[in-house]
Order: structure tokens, then sequence, then C-alpha cells
């Protein structure tokens, strides 16, 4: 047991207890953020006078080479310290000496450990924000491929009108784009320093917390310090964000499961992405998908677990905030290993083009354009909807699709259509002429597409 409290107690801690209270076996993960706020903290207070330069060299000298043989794996962290401040702490006590012991000099943990998750969020945020951007690029792609890929869009899981491929994928592009937008949100928020906060109300050394902010890469000190200890807002924005992320995932994982369905067949998920069953040889399962759509629930856990820890905790530091760290690396670790997968399972996937182009044929979802056909031909909307409805039951006891149908037969449910009605209810008519921006028309994807190209760019 090495911890850097003890002069007030007159029997040592329980081990057990000891064991309860220490975090170090998941926060030595902030061994390279908590190195970092040291040796700024100790130039800030050599430039403030308050330590030599000898003892500012010798600390900052300790520090680089405890990361380095962290790094090459000629020191390891030890589970006998209570936390990752201590272990960096004594180790750099044992290595330079007194000195060592002065560092903590206009600190406390609670600052240090405020200041050293933060700089791990803002890090997870720039790693995570990359693969987001990757898993854009993938999909842009995709988009390109596949203007006129036909396909059906669904409401109610019903087919519904037809779009492309490409239009379909924009939309999870769009949920991609408003992930990132969130997790820069939260950066920008949280980008304040807490260091020199100390316990909870500053400290008498002349610190200056601005130079500290700005060689750490912050916008400048935190205001309060009794807010700059007991904030994790930016957690819980960053658990939200993720929740997000996966809620995304989970639902393109869904609809990936459904297509990869025999009854669906849109897409085949690649062998290096799939599995088998112990069983039954024929299987070949969407596992990942399944996978990731399950992890969907951890991560809300995650969020669920930090707001119920915050939401009683009196101003300032309390124990309890320890929890926040557990959560807060296995949503990370979750959300880049699915994001990860997911994105090269969707990278390798094939497209069955006929099969989607078929399914949107046989499911009427030129109806709306053949009721516009109508209209077109002075047909009042809700009369052309009638004798639409009445057309696709006529289709139905025929099992026919609207193209199907002989002039004839249609001119049977209404005089008003001609031979130019097959065109007009072709699933290259119904979504080429779909042009308003947003929509699948090849033309407004096009223009689109270019945006999202630009977007990548910046
Ligand atoms: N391991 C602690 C945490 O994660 C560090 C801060 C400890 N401060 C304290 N006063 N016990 O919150």
């Amino acid at each position: 047991m090495a911890q850097l409290w003890g002069g007030r107690f007159t029997r040592e801690t329980d081990r057990n207890v000891y064991l309860f209270n220490a975090s170090i076996s998941y926060d030595k993960r902030l061994y390279r953020q908590d190195i970092e706020g040291s040796i700024a903290h100790a130039i800030m207070l050599e430039k403030q006078g308050i330590l030599t330069t000898e003892e500012k060299d010798a600390i900052v000298k300790g520090l680089t080479t405890i990361r380095t043989q962290l790094e090459d794996g000629s020191l390891t962290i030890s589970d006998e310290y209570e936390d990752i401040h201590s272990f960096v702490e004594a180790t750099l006590t044992q290595m330079i000496g007194d000195a060592g012991k002065k560092l903590h000099t206009g600190r406390s943990r609670n600052d240090q450990v405020a200041l050293d998750m933060k700089m791990y969020v803002r890090s997870e945020i720039i790693e995570i924000d990359e693969l987001l951007k990757t898993f854009q690029e993938i999909l842009v792609r995709i988009m390109e491929e596949n203007l006129e890929t036909f396909m059906p869009g669904f409401t109610h899981l019903q087919k519904a009108q037809p779009v492309t491929l490409a239009h379909h994928f924009g939309a999870y592009f769009e949920m991609l784009r408003r992930d990132r937008s969130r997790l820069s949100d939260i950066y920008e928020r949280l980008n304040t320093c807490p260091l020199g906060a100390g316990a909870l109300a500053g400290t008498t050394y002349p610190l200056d917390r601005g130079y500290t902010a700005s060689m750490l890469g912050f916008e400048g000190p935190t205001l309060n310090s009794m807010d700059s200890v007991s904030d994790r807002d930016y957690v819980i924005e960053l658990l939200s964000a993720l929740s997000t992320v996966m809620m995304h995932l989970s639902r393109f994982s869904e609809e990936v499961i459904i297509w990869n369905s025999n009854e669906y067949g849109f897409v085949e998920i690649d062998d290096a992405f799939s599995t088998g069953s112990s069983i039954m040889p024929q299987k070949k399962n969407p596992d990942i998908a399944e996978l990731v759509r399950g992890k969907t629930g951890r991560v809300y856990g995650h969020l669920m677990a930090m707001l119920t820890t915050m939401k009683g905790l009196p101003l300032a530091y309390n124990k309890d905030m320890q929890e926040d760290k557990e959560g807060t690396f296995d949503a990370i670790d979750t959300v880049k290993e699915c994001l990860t997968m997911f994105m090269q399972m969707v990278d390798t996937m094939k497209f069955r083009k006929e099969v989607m182009a078929k399914s949107a044929m046989r499911g009427f979802t030129n109806a709306t354009d053949a009721a516009d056909y109508l209209v077109k031909h002075g047909v009042p909307f809700r009369d052309a909807h009638g004798i639409i409805g009445r057309l696709v039951l006529a289709c139905i006891e025929k099992d026919k699709s609207i193209e199907d149908m002989s002039l004839e037969e249609l001119r049977e449910i209404s005089e008003v259509f001609d031979a130019d009605i097959y065109d007009a209810v072709s699933l290259k008519t119904c979504v080429e002429r779909r042009l308003t921006t947003g929509a699948p028309g090849v033309s407004a994807m096009r223009g689109v597409i270019a945006e999202y190209r630009k977007y990548l760019k910046e």
C-alpha cells in the first residue's frame, strides 16, 4: 500500500478498504495526461519563483523519463499505489529525491484528476472524430457508386417510395455529421483548465493559471475553483454524444441485419465479417452488426450511471466522482471498436442491385407517381389517390405490378391513362424526377455529394 497521506492516522488503512478505495487499476490509463499536466505545473511553479530552476529541471527530466520508460515497457504501473497521481509522484521522488516532493505544491489531486480527465476526453474526442470521418469517407464512396442503384424507401418498414442506395446512405452520413458536430461542441465547452483550483478553494501560492492553461492547450483557466473540481458535465455530455453515435450505429446495424436476411437479400456481408453456426452448416450470420446493436445498451448504461452518480453531490469534490472513469473508458473503447468493425463491414459489403431494384418494383413504390400522373392530366389529387388505390387492389388480385398492367387493364380503372404512363411510373423516372434539395434524384444527389466532399476536406 503506497499512498500520499497518513500523517494524521494512527492505524494503517484496512487492506480491503485500501483496495476498495484505490483507482489505480483503471486510472493508470491517464498516465500520459497526468505527466503532461505535472510538467506544465512544474514549469509554472518555477516561473513564479516557487521552485528553483534546478528543482524544475529535475522534475521535468524525471517525469519525461517516467513517461519514456512506461512507453518502452521498462517501467510498469504497479497496483500498490492508490491512484495514478500517487504512482507518478512516488516514482518521481524515488528517481530524483526531494525535489519530487515539491511537485504537488499549490495543487490537489482534485484539480489534478479533473485536468487529467479533461485532457483524456479531449484526445479521445479527436480520435473518435477521426473514425467518424473515415466512416463518412466510406459512405460517400458508396454513395458515388450507387446514384442509380434503385431500392425501396420504407416507412413503417413497408415499401413506400423508390429511393437509391446513395440516398439511403446519405441519411447515415448526416447522422455522423451531427455526431461530429456534437463532439466538437463538447470539446469547445470543456476546454478550460481546472489546474490551480486546488482541493476546492484555490491556493495561497501565486500561481499563474493562465500560463499552465495555455501550455496545456486550453482556452484559459476555469473561473470558479469549486466548479472546477466538481464539474463532470463534459463526461456526461460525452457519454450522451457517444450514446447517440451508438444509437445511429444500432439503427444501421438493424438495417444491415434485415437487408442481409434471406428474405431481403439486398446485401451480402463479406465472409471476413460474418460468422457461422456450430450446428447449422448453411448459416452465415451478421454477428458484427448484432454485437454493435447489442453493445449500444452498455453505452447508454454508462450515461445513466453517470447522471445518477452526479445527481446528489454537494459541492465540491466527492469521492463518488471517481466512478466517472470506468464507464467513460468503457464507453470510449466500445464506440471506437464498434465504429472500426462496423465501417469495415460496410466497406466490404456487396450490394445486390438487381434484388433491390426488383423489390422496389414489386412493392407499388411508384403508386404516388401514378397518382401524380393523373393529377398532371387534370384529375384532382384526392380523386387520383382513390383511383390508384383501386388500381393497386386490381394489381394485387392479378399479382402484377402497375407497370405490368396492359393499357386496357389500366383504362378499365381510369380513362385518363395513356401510353406515357409506363415511362411515368418507371423506377428511373420516379427517382429522377425527385429533384428537390435532399431528394434522391441523381442531379440533386450529385449536388449534395459535392458538398459532402467539400466538408470532408475542411
Ligand atoms: N482517484 C481520485 C478520483 O478519481 C483522485 C482524486 C482523489 N481526491 C481525493 N480527495 N481523494 O477522483
